[in-house]
């Protein structure tokens, strides 16, 4: 039921903080992973894996590519996203020691699921991070890991989608073990997930805000959303979230491929949304703003903290609450689910239940 709240949707972005202490709950002891969590095989999987093969459709596709840099980055073994619909109608080359990495809140997604049945005898394993128990995926897999978020009735995805990201830090955390990821970095990540469900709190508090921002965006007819890195992402994300449920067109950019083509349409019809942490891309993205900025483009950014961009005529900055930079992917989601719920309110649209779309998509 929604109790108190006008949609399914504005609930289960609500329910994220709860969402985020129910995905590692059990999943971590004295600031260590519980390898467990994947299963009593996992560890002797996880000892072979030499490369990552994710495939995943819309938002879990999304949170696949978070996972990439991560995986890179962190662990130091390649890591391939391909959405469902294509990797499974194609001859995709696999390398001893893939390990098949399915994301899907239901389960049932048929491209993600027909993926897994193409490959799954020429890869090492198979592991599916899944929402719903006893699922089609989480049956057909080799391990699986639950994230745990409860039902998501609203089509829009929001709640499932931080909870991937964090089964899949988690994940990052067994494969690392293996490749160097010190014990210290361990803890040290781990602790920062449990700063999570105080930090997405903290961030329900920017709604009053977002909601004032968002009267900006409903005459609109398309938007641009920017970010670099990990929350390259997360601006395509936002911008998915956008399209669906307010039926505005939106499209997102890594920040640097602007002037390769998209800052031809940036006029004042255009608002164009950044999403900026405070890690070194931080000048690389403010000169792209300067760009959009000239153009005489409107623009609305989410700032790390307080000393990166500051609000000034043509440009609102709304500041996240200071956070270990590793928890950015999924902070800074929660305020572009929260912008897109708001304007597509003011549109008057069916929110959880947006035109044309089915909260599961069984058939190709
Ligand atoms: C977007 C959305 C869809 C799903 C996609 C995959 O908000 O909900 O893009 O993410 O259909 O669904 P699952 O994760 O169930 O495989």
């Amino acid at each position: 039921e929604k109790g108190e709240f006008r949609h399914f949707m504005l609930k289960e972005i609500y329910e994220q903080p709860r969402v985020m202490q129910a995905v590692l709950e059990g999943r971590t002891a004295s600031g260590r992973l519980l390898e467990q969590a994947f299963g009593s095989e996992a560890g002797a999987i996880f000892d072979q894996v030499k490369q990552v093969q994710i495939v995943a459709c819309g938002t879990s596709y999304h949170a696949g590519m978070v996972a990439k840099y991560w995986i890179e980055e962190l662990v130091g073994i390649p890591c391939m996203v391909e959405v469902a619909s294509e990797f499974r109608y194609r001859p995709v080359v696999l390398p001893e020691g893939t390990l098949l990495l399915t994301l899907s809140q239901s389960g049932e997604t048929a491209d993600t699921l027909a993926a897994l049945r193409e490959v799954k005898d020429r890869v090492l394993a198979t592991l599916a991070i899944c929402n719903v128990p006893g699922s089609s995926l989480v049956r057909e897999s080799d391990l699986c890991l639950m994230t745990n978020a409860g039902p998501e009735i609203g089509v829009a995805s929001t709640k499932a989608f931080t909870s991937q990201l964090v089964a899949l830090m988690l994940t990052t955390l067994a494969l690392g073990r293996r490749h160097g990821l010190s014990d210290e970095t361990e803890t040290e990540l781990v602790a920062a997930l449990e700063q999570l469900p105080g930090l997405l709190q903290q961030l329900l508090a920017l709604d009053g805000p977002i909601e004032q921002m968002s009267a900006h965006f409903a005459e609109k007819h398309h938007a641009l959303f920017l970010g670099r890195n990990v929350l390259y992402p997360v601006a395509m994300e936002g911008a998915l979230k956008l399209k669906e449920i307010s039926y505005i067109h939106a499209e997102a950019y890594p920040a640097g491929e602007l002037k390769h083509g998209p800052l031809a349409l940036v006029d004042k019809e255009m608002p164009v949304v950044a999403v900026a942490p405070r890690n070194g891309m931080l000048d690389k993205l403010k000169a792209n703003l300067q760009e959009v900025k000239a153009r005489g483009g409107e623009l609305f950014v989410f700032a790390g903290c307080e000393e990166s961009v500051q609000s000034e005529p043509g440009m609102q900055v709304i500041h996240l609450p200071a956070q270990p930079s590793i928890l950015d992917p999924i902070a800074f989601t929660l305020p572009l689910q929260l912008l897109s719920y708001h304007v597509a309110v003011l549109k008057g649209t069916d929110v959880d239940q947006p035109r044309n779309l089915a909260k599961s998509v069984t058939v190709e």
